[in-house]
């Protein structure tokens, strides 16, 4: 069983995670009246529509949220999109929802873009919106986000790049490249763009060198976040760039599964293990952090995010009013600045391993035994 102890604390670990900044683009707040007039009693149905499996933290997700749902005492719906047609299915997965009478949907975005007639829907039915992990993109029709704070997430991973370099590399000026997420994803420019407000004065002084120059979000995103696309850009950058022996130091990877794709790509190019980022804290990555395979990692606990959005739901059922924050880094939806509940991401890699995944037993587990 994963750590359901956690479950217990999440309330407590949330609000203490919540963080508080300016608004500054003038954008109007969500969650106004319209939502407040929805009454939600135990037994209502929850839908919740997340992304195809492209990652460890999803599939967890439908589980965590299964059990916390439940847990509070409404009843579940848990679909994910189709992996060969993400944007058609998840549509199609929240209108049926919204017929089954949910009261409250979760989405975790296939396509961020994508969904402006279904949450149209969902208001005009009464329904109460939230958007989980990933933004719902130019639309006043969400309520609420929960989310980790992205753009921190993006600043972590470009800090322990950094770090890594001066520790494994000596002294600089270091050769990186750089990679994204996918396009359609509403986190991906945000990660990128929190690494690149630390990496650029870098960039600019010399410690660091793009060699390719590839340095914008177009030039770095992997569409759909696929391994395979990550690994065949990274070769094709080995054969343009590296092949006459300049070094490789280091790579920006925005998450566990293109990192293990990019070591992949620079390991049969026969290179010198770069220092590579990552995100997610999959289990596959955890024992390449432990044997310096991959520099890094971040630790957002999948089930305290899962929780934060149930304990949301609880509290609206209640008719209280949910402590929100409003960021313009992150929740700038581009129609409205989103009412969020944000949680904190913690950077992880070998030294502090053990420490950071002391919540999670299984993960403790892993990182201990590959100490
Ligand atoms: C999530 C990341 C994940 C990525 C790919 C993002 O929206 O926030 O944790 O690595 O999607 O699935």
């Amino acid at each position: 069983m994963r750590k359901k102890y956690i479950v217990g604390i999440a309330a407590v670990a949330a609000a203490a995670a919540l963080t508080l900044s300016g608004c500054s683009t003038g954008r109007t707040t969500s969650g106004s009246s319209d939502s407040s007039s929805t009454t939600i009693k135990k037994g209502d149905l929850i839908g919740v529509a997340l992304p195809a499996k492209t990652s460890q933290n999803w599939v967890l997700a439908g589980q965590d949220f299964k059990d916390s749902i439940e847990k509070a005492g409404f009843k579940a719906d848990i679909q994910y999109a189709d992996n060969s047609s993400p944007v058609p299915s998840q549509q199609a997965e929240i209108n049926s929802m919204l017929t089954k009478g949910a009261k409250v949907v979760i989405i975790g975005a296939a396509d961020g873009s994508q969904l402006t007639t279904q949450v149209a829907t969902a208001k005009k039915d009464g329904a109460i919106v939230i958007a989980w992990d990933r933004n719902i993109l130019n639309t006043k029709n969400v309520d609420y986000y929960v989310a980790f704070n992205n753009f921190h997430v993006g600043e972590l991973q470009a800090q322990a790049l950094l770090d890594g370099l001066k520790k494994e590399k000596g002294s600089g000026p270091y050769n990186v490249e750089l990679f994204a997420g996918s396009p359609d994803d509403a986190n991906a420019p945000l990660f990128f763009n929190g690494a690149m407000s630390v990496l650029k004065p870098k960039i600019a002084d010399g410690t660091i060198k793009v060699v390719s120059g590839q340095t914008t979000f177009n030039n770095a995103s992997t569409q759909g976040w696929l391994a395979q696309n990550a690994q065949k850009r990274m070769t094709d950058l080995i054969t343009g760039y590296y092949a006459k022996g300049t070094k490789l130091d280091g790579v920006l990877s925005p998450n566990d599964t293109l990192a293990r794709a990019i070591l992949q790509a620079t390991k049969s190019a026969g290179l010198p293990n770069p220092v590579v980022t990552g995100q997610d804290s999959e289990t596959d990555s955890i024992p390449l952090i432990m044997n310096g395979t991959q520099y890094s990692t971040i630790y957002k606990d999948t089930t305290l995010e899962a929780q934060a959005a149930v304990d949301l739901v609880t509290t609206l059922s209640k008719g209280e009013k949910p402590k929100t924050v409003d960021n313009d880094k992150n929740n700038d939806n581009g129609k409205i600045i989103v009412k969020s509940i944000e949680l904190s991401p913690v950077l992880v890699t070998k030294d502090n391993a053990v420490e950071a995944y002391k919540n999670n037993p299984d993960l403790e587990k892993l990182a201990t035994a590959n100490q």
